[in-house]
């Protein structure tokens, strides 16, 4: 199992391109399924979690070539098993995006129900609600659930929350059903914006994505496209802190600022320079942070997913900060870890409060979970002495040779293969 070693103390400075969404490329690699012909994607990132899904697609009967330029041509799913496997739902719960476009495309789907993970329960009746309003039967046995339709019908589904992957699900469902479908109480996430660009550039009719009202006109085929992936918005806001807290100026490339606007105001309300440049975003660290308190929401609110990482600058800031998680019950992983560093932070049910002016000094800790690793490689690089990060194969799943990038900018990092767990 791979650690990664860092030397804090080092300014970060310089250039970093940032690279295609995840969140953005797994459920484009599921919307492949509902072509008639193969789609090509770009700016495909080389995260594990990209290879899982090119797994579970060929396991599907799917030809998948290619990483950066990925191709997927979905024609051997239909004489194929239609079913994503307990092996690789357990490792990536976003595998149960394939039931939307198996069950628009095919009428079926068997997908093993993805357990609990490391932050929540994250169940998916949501995603099954929204089938069985569009005429779907839903039936679980033995772990699995399968979903089964002659040809779906459209329907107003409201949703309890605005669930991003039961939006996405649910709309690539209904892109191939008879009649109007309206999705309300939608996610708005540039993720799920994202996938209706694809799906619209493959034929489907869906208007509002990116409002809570999304209308989806079925249509009887869709085709396949080539689409160039968006950047990733929580990575470019992760290299945005590492800026922030080293007093560092680095120039985000391909950062998507307009994705970023919650991001960029609690950096600002906490003293760093946000420049949006015809480029990207140039960001420059403070001589010193002032505090922030932040809520997580659902976009355009604040991210759950920089919640993390802006916990290590609020540690770092002159005076208390309070974060309070909103989206997901166990997101605070992290903190022990952080104060094993030397953070001071009292969690009460989903608040955190930060006392700050923290002084890290560099020790061995454990990654929980992707975000998790993301902010104690942050905290890395502001400590004293050396940071050992274990079970780095979370930061895997969504930073591609982060540490490589890291110290091209000025960081003293480095990745071990095959440290004790
Ligand atoms: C997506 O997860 C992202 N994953 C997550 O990013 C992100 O944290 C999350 O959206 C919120 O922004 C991908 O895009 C692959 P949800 P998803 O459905 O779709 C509850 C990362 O770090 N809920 O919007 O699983 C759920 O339990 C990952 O990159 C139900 O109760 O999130 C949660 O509390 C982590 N029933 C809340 O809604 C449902 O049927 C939001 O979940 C669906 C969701």
């Amino acid at each position: 199992m791979d650690k990664i070693v860092i030397h804090g103390g080092a300014r970060l400075n310089g250039e970093l391109r940032v690279l295609g969404a995840k969140n953005a490329a797994l459920p484009l690699q599921c919307a492949a399924l509902l072509g008639d012909g193969p789609t090509t994607y770009r700016h495909v990132p080389r995260l594990s979690d990209v290879q899982t899904m090119s797994q579970l697609l060929v396991g599907l009967g799917c030809a998948v070539e290619g990483d950066r330029t990925l191709t997927i041509d979905p024609t051997g799913v239909q004489d194929g098993p239609k079913e994503a496997p307990y092996e690789l739902v357990k490792t990536m719960r976003a595998s149960v995006t394939v039931m939307g476009p198996l069950l628009g495309r095919h009428g079926f789907a068997r997908v093993s129900l993805p357990g609990g993970c490391a932050i929540g329960a994250r169940p998916i009746d949501q995603h099954l609600r929204g089938f069985e309003a569009l005429g779907a039967k839903i039936r679980m046995s033995h772990g699995y659930v399968e979903v089964k339709a002659k040809r779906l019908k459209g329907a107003r589904i409201n949703f309890d929350m605005a669930t991003v992957g039961g939006t996405q699900n649910v709309m690539m469902a209904a892109a191939m059903a008879k009649g109007t479908t309206v999705l309300e109480n939608a996610a708005r996430e540039p993720e799920v914006q994202e996938l209706a660009i694809v799906l619209g550039k493959m034929g489907a009719k869906i208007a509002g994505a990116g409002s809570p009202t999304i209308e989806i006109e079925g249509v009887d085929a869709l085709q396949g496209i080539d689409h160039a992936i968006l950047p990733d918005r929580i990575e470019a806001g992760t290299f945005a802190i590492a800026a922030a807290i080293t007093g560092g100026d680095l120039l985000l490339l391909d950062a998507p600022s307009s994705h970023m606007h919650a991001v960029i105001a609690k950096l600002e309300e906490a003293g760093v320079r946000c420049r949006v440049e015809p480029e990207g975003l140039r960001v420059i660290g403070p001589d010193e942070l002032a505090p922030i308190d932040l809520v997580t929401r659902p976009h355009p609110g604040f991210p759950t997913d920089m919640q993390a990482q802006m916990m290590v600058l609020a540690t770092l800031a002159r005076g208390q900060s309070v974060i309070t998680e909103t989206i997901f019950e166990n997101r605070f992983m992290h903190v022990p870890e952080l104060c094993r560093l030397g953070a001071d932070i009292h969690v009460n049910g989903n608040v955190a409060v930060i006392r700050g002016k923290a002084r890290y000094t560099g020790s061995i800790v454990m990654a929980t979970d992707l975000r998790a690793s993301a902010c104690l490689v942050l905290a890395g690089l502001v400590a004293e002495g050396k940071t050992e990060i274990r079970r780095v194969y979370h930061l895997d799943r969504g930073y591609e040779t982060i540490e490589k990038r890291l110290r091209k900018v000025g960081a003293k990092i480095r990745r071990y293969h095959g440290a004790p767990s």
